[in-house]
């Protein structure tokens, strides 16, 4: 055992703020309000559902997650965000027109939902092109921008008493931005260029830089750059904050990440792997602008790669042909379909063929996802840790790693990396599964 690691409480109230109240983020809020009333379960939630296990096998110490470690309860969360739409006001509104939720359940929880009121958003229609606002922020510069967003978010922690604060970033995917300009690289040529109102700075950047500012952790769960570039580490780094991202690890590439290690542990070679889906949600209808979907297929296309690694292993995985697609289809509205077409080889290389159709609900997927994070970038920020949280991998298609490493993308080394730094920050003992056999002492 080393020694545990000193973590505040969590006391008071946790605020859980959304840029982008739409299906996923009303989802998950719905949910949360479901379980609280005793009519719904949190399935899909490590940090609601999940035990690990402590010690040797023979202890017989497996404990629940959350009695593990010190998390905020469901009943001290407290719900806020931004969206663009004057139509949907309130989480209920924008609940009811993602559709994702039975009405009846909605009904239900009518009363805790109204409450929750968006606020004016900051965006930019040349990024997210396939989207008209009906009620932004009247700001003309990013200072303006980031200055406005300070103040909501020191409005919403005053006017709801809360003690601590986390961001997580629901809104829809910007169009693809690399961090290849010379304003990514540092914080010096980053502030300058906020200064200078440069257009490759996109509004989830303006969030991510000021939940940093004012000490909120940000985790990003859409492949927008957001906050993954050099300048942004430096800043979290430099305000000791926690940063995590990008993109929910929710359908296909959950599943790529489940089957893919699954396949290269028993050396089957991959010739060919093919993801398309259909979905009709207002996601697939702001991906299906070829800009915005640039930025998913660049998140979605690494995966196969860092864990299938082609260039150790030639005879297997050498000529293997990855291709995603995604389709608008709005009679599917957010029950989205996904094909996977995988072209596998045997002994002697003979071929086989898997075919997956999954027919899964995205924001279904999503919502525990969110919960966790806003949970456990709580608990990395109460516990002292600050920068990328890359033990949060596990939920996210495209992990922020330090710039020198590679990725993670295994689900299961993923899993291991989030419960041994659990562990670590508890003081017990990591497991390496190097334990007692039948004949050692
Ligand atoms: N399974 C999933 O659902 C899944 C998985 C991975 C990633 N994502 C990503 O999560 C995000 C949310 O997905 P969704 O299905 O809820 O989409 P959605 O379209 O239902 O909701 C996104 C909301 O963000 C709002 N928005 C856009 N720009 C904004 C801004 N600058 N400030 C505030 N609000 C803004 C939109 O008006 C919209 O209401 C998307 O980027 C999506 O790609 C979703």
């Amino acid at each position: 055992m080393t020694n545990p690691v000193e973590i505040k409480p969590a006391s008071g109230k946790l605020g859980v703020l959304l840029p982008g109240i739409g299906a996923v983020s009303t989802t998950f809020i719905a949910g949360v309000e479901a379980v609280k009333a005793g009519i719904g379960k949190p399935i899909g939630s490590l940090t609601q559902m999940g035990s690990l296990r402590l010690g040797k096998r023979n202890e017989q110490r497996d404990s629940k997650i959350k009695d593990f470690v010190p998390l905020y309860d469901l009943e001290n969360l407290v719900f806020g965000g931004w969206d663009i739409f004057a139509e949907y006001p309130d989480c209920y509104s924008a609940a009811v027109n993602a559709g994702v939720l039975e009405q009846s359940l909605l009904d239900q929880l009518k009363d805790q939902l109204s409450e929750i009121k968006s606020m004016p958003a900051v965006f930019n229609q040349k990024y997210v092109k396939n989207l008209n606002p009906t009620r932004i922020k009247d700001v003309t510069s990013h200072r303006d921008a980031i200055d406005a967003l300070r103040s909501d978010i020191r409005n919403f922690k005053e006017t709801n008493n809360l003690e601590r604060a986390v961001m997580v970033w629901c809104g829809s995917t910007e169009t693809f931005q690399a961090p290849d300009s010379d304003i990514f690289e540092n914080l010096s040529s980053f502030e300058k260029a906020l200064d200078n109102d440069d257009p490759s700075i996109l509004p989830s950047v303006l969030y991510a830089y000021a939940a940093l500012q004012e000490d909120v952790p940000y985790a990003n769960g859409a492949p927008n750059l957001s906050a993954d570039f050099p300048a942004m580490y430096e800043l979290s780094h430099k305000l000791k904050v926690p940063i995590a991202g990008k993109d929910f690890k929710t359908g296909q590439t959950l599943m790529k990440t489940i089957l893919a290690p699954g396949f290269k542990a028993r050396m089957l070679g991959i010739e060919g792997w093919f993801s398309t889906n259909i979905l009709g949600n207002r996601d697939g209808e702001v991906l299906d602008d070829p800009e915005s979907f640039k930025t998913k297929e660049v998140s979605k296309l690494g995966v196969l790669e860092q864990i299938l690694k082609p260039e150790e292993n030639p005879d297997l995985y050498g000529d293997l042909y990855h291709k995603v697609r995604i389709n608008y289809y709005p009679p599917r509205g957010d029950d989205k379909e996904g094909w996977d077409n995988i072209d596998i080889r045997g002994w002697l290389n003979y071929p086989m063929q898997i075919k997956i159709d999954f027919l899964c609900k995205d924001s279904i997927l999503a919502a525990p996802i969110v919960l966790d994070l806003a949970l456990f970038m709580d608990l990395a920020s109460r516990s002292g840790k600050y920068g990328i949280q890359e033990w949060l991998s596990f939920y996210f298609k495209s992990p922020t790693c330090k710039p020198d490493l590679y990725p993670l993308h295994d689900l299961f080394v993923q899993k291991n990396k989030l419960e041994n730094t659990l562990r670590d920050l508890m003081g017990e003992d990591l497991i390496t599964n190097l334990g007692l056999d039948y004949y050692d002492e």
